[in-house]
């Protein structure tokens, strides 16, 4: 099987009821970024940053991965030394579907970060400012999340995956925010072909050299059913 780097992004849960963020009646329309989702916010106002993760940590608690997350946790299964999981989703749907070494390149809303000394650890299903840090005590803790402003994770692992890709997969993102949404134009500049695996077309769509159009539960396991019957 050729090496693939597959990005996913919120459109691979909305099917699991987690909603996304720039469709209509999406989170960014209901809560303000800038409050919520920015390292100011955070120190402007700890208890509302903490009280929005707790309700997206409990959302994601009770969801379910879809029939996209299952199909991509098969499709790695099938090759694990061939297929990335890149995700800037927050949520552990693919974990859960059985899918290994998820990259995720914005954080987990299941694992807290301490501030002062850099620990992390499994989360409690609620944060609260001042939660003390279970290795240096200091009441200096936040969900682990990369918030607007902030570096993503694993920008080096995800820099060399792409280099040798074949192929580059983006499943239900918007193409709207970097560095994630620049990396159809790297793979691209690596000599990868390129697919989008999306509900409707994207801010990148012409980037890519296929799209497929569709809920991520139908179009997802169909392309991956393509892809295991070739071998
Ligand atoms: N199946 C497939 N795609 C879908 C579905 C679905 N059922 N529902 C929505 N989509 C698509 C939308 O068409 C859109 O292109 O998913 C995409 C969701 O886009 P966004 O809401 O912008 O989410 P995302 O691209 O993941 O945002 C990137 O922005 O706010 C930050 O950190 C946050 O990781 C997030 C990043």
């Amino acid at each position: 099987m050729e090496r693939i780097v597959i990005l996913s992004g919120a459109g691979l849960s909305a099917e699991s009821g987690l909603g996304t963020f720039r469709d209509a009646g999406g989170i960014w329309q209901k809560y303000d970024l800038e409050e919520v989702a920015t390292p100011e916010g955070f120190a402007r106002n700890p208890a509302l940053v903490h009280q929005f993760y707790n309700a997206r940590r409990a959302n994601c608690a009770g969801a379910a991965p879809n029939a996209a997350h299952r199909a991509l946790a098969e499709l790695q299964q099938a090759a694990p030394d061939r297929v990335t999981l890149v995700t800037q989703n927050i949520d552990d749907l693919l974990e859960r579907a059985g899918a290994r070494d998820v990259i995720h390149m914005h954080g987990e809303v299941m694992r807290a970060l301490c501030a002062s000394c850099g620990h992390r650890w499994d989360v409690p299903m609620v944060m609260q400012p001042q939660d003390p840090c279970p290795a240096c005590a200091q009441p200096d803790t936040r969900p682990d999340i990369v918030w607007f402003g902030e570096i993503p994770y694993h920008m080096e692992d995800i820099g060399a995956a792409l280099s040798q890709a074949d192929l580059f997969v983006a499943v239900g993102t918007s193409g709207a925010v970097y560095p994630a949404a620049g990396f159809v134009s790297e793979a691209r500049a690596f000599g990868a072909r390129t697919l989008e695996l999306n509900l409707e077309p994207s801010e990148t769509s012409r980037l890519f050299d296929t799209s497929r159009l569709g809920p991520a539960s139908e179009i997802v396991p169909a392309w991956v059913a393509e892809l295991l019957q070739r071998g």
